[in-house]
């Protein structure tokens, strides 16, 4: 249960809450949401398999782990390198990752802004300016250093075990409200009625794929760095199930909430859309429509409104802790340098990162997006699928997917997966890139 709490820690974050609805709402609602299971299930569950098994199977950081599948010296090298990229293509992606965060922060401190009659600071604290995207993302990306500093705290894991099912039922219980608020049910009806026309969209299919490698945290090692931790009593294809279960499960409820919600905005004057049918600010669009809401709900309003984005900051922490910790580890383990040392050097060079995506927002911002998680996940993903199963000999992984599941050999996953992975998988995923 661990295991899964921080596996899904990792995953459940930003994109459950951000990403989905935006993209929901940006592709056609419904017509988004059934490509998305799909991808789910068939490219991204079995390539968090592979991810899992790669880090329990190795016991070592991402770059050691991937270096170990062979023991020819061609493909130690390449493993490494494919360990390298994953770790680069998180770094960039915490880059991103904390300007979002940050605003998560701020809109948390919002109220108590207000409450405290500084309205000037409240007001820059939803302003979305570059001083205040600056100052946000610098203090994220500082609590985020000091957890990893300190190793992952029994804190933190016990905090976001109990945390976790708190925002579940505070992410119900705003689904229940808002269903009675006027407008829902347009955005209910576009959430879960596909509107066929949209399927053909070229950028679907990519975009779908994409979000769920990023909510799933797949291809750049995090995944990899917690398989390390999974002991050997558990099946890593259960394991991966339930983390993927609960994943998808909360961004199902954030659709749920977000997606109405815009369209009960709307209904109350709010332009959402522009005339030719593109998403207006859609990186900031859920800051101002759950803002929005809460306000619909008078005094109890703030509340809401505070313990809301202190869950969701919550959540942030704990997948950016995910992503910090797998550079830190593998500089640790591959320059024997101290964690602590390691943590501020890094951070630090993320903080720089960030810096000047902020400074050049409109030209950078949408741009890493896209290259890191739209691209770089399914890709550095595919790549650890095919290193696992044409690189690894069969007996070392079916050695491996039998710890914890003895009768594995009988089971339909083992009849399917490896193949699906070797052949199939890929295929698939050069087949959504290229299109
Ligand atoms: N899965 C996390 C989220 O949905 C983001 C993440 C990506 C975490 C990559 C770790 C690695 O917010």
């Amino acid at each position: 249960m661990g295991f899964v709490m921080a596996a899904a820690g990792s995953a459940v974050g930003v994109g459950n809450i951000w990403g989905f609805p935006t993209q929901v709402a940006d592709h056609g609602g419904a017509a988004f949401l059934l490509v998305y299971l799909v991808m789910v299930v068939i490219l991204a569950y079995p390539m968090l398999v592979a991810e899992m098994t790669i880090g329990r199977m190795a016991q070592k950081n991402p770059v050691a782990a991937m270096a170990s599948l062979s023991d020819k010296p061609f493909w130690k090298r390449t493993g490494a390198i494919i360990g390298i990229a994953g770790i680069v293509t998180l770094s960039l992606i915490i880059s991103f990752y904390a300007i979002i965060s940050g605003w998560l922060l701020a809109f948390m401190l919002e109220p108590l802004a207000k409450l405290a009659g500084m309205n000037g600071l409240a007001h820059w604290l939803t302003s979305f300016s570059t001083s205040l995207n600056l100052f946000a993302m610098l203090a994220f990306m500082a609590l985020t250093i000091h957890v990893v500093r300190a190793g992952v705290s029994n804190g933190i894991e016990r905090w976001s075990k109990r945390l976790m099912p708190v925002m579940f039922v505070l992410l119900i219980g705003l689904v229940a409200y808002i269903m009675t608020l006027e407008g829902a049910e347009q955005g209910l009806i576009m959430y879960l009625k596909p509107d066929f026309s949209h399927f053909l969209e070229p950028s679907l299919l990519v975009n779908a794929m994409g979000q769920a490698f990023f909510s799933l945290s797949l291809g750049v090692c995090a995944i990899m760095v917690y398989g390390s931790y999974l002991s050997d009593k558990e099946s890593l294809p259960k394991t991966a199930a339930m983390v993927a279960g609960l994943d998808t499960s909360v961004a199902l409820l954030a659709g749920l909430l977000v997606i109405p919600a815009m369209t009960v905005a709307q209904a109350n004057g709010v332009t959402i859309y522009a005339a030719d049918g593109s998403l207006l600010e859609a990186d900031t669009l859920v800051f101002t429509v759950l803002p929005a809401l809460f306000n619909s709900m008078g005094a109890a309003g703030s509340v809401v409104s505070m313990a809301f984005f202190a869950l969701m900051c919550i959540a942030a922490l704990t997948s950016a802790i995910s992503m910090l910790e797998a550079p830190v580890n593998t500089a640790c383990e591959q320059l024997k340098s101290s964690r602590s040392q390691m943590s501020i050097v890094i951070g630090g060079a993320v903080s720089l990162v960030s810096a000047i995506i902020i400074l050049n927002f409109e030209s950078l911002f949408g741009l890493v997006v896209t290259l890191t998680t739209v691209y770089g996940q399914p890709m550095l993903a595919m790549l650890f699928g095919l290193m696992l199963t044409w690189v690894l000999r069969r007996d070392r992984l079916l050695k491996e997917l039998k710890k914890g599941y003895p009768e594995l050999e009988q089971s339909w996953f083992w009849k399917i997966w490896p193949w699906y992975v070797k052949f199939v998988c890929p295929v698939l995923m050069l087949f959504v890139l290229l299109k």
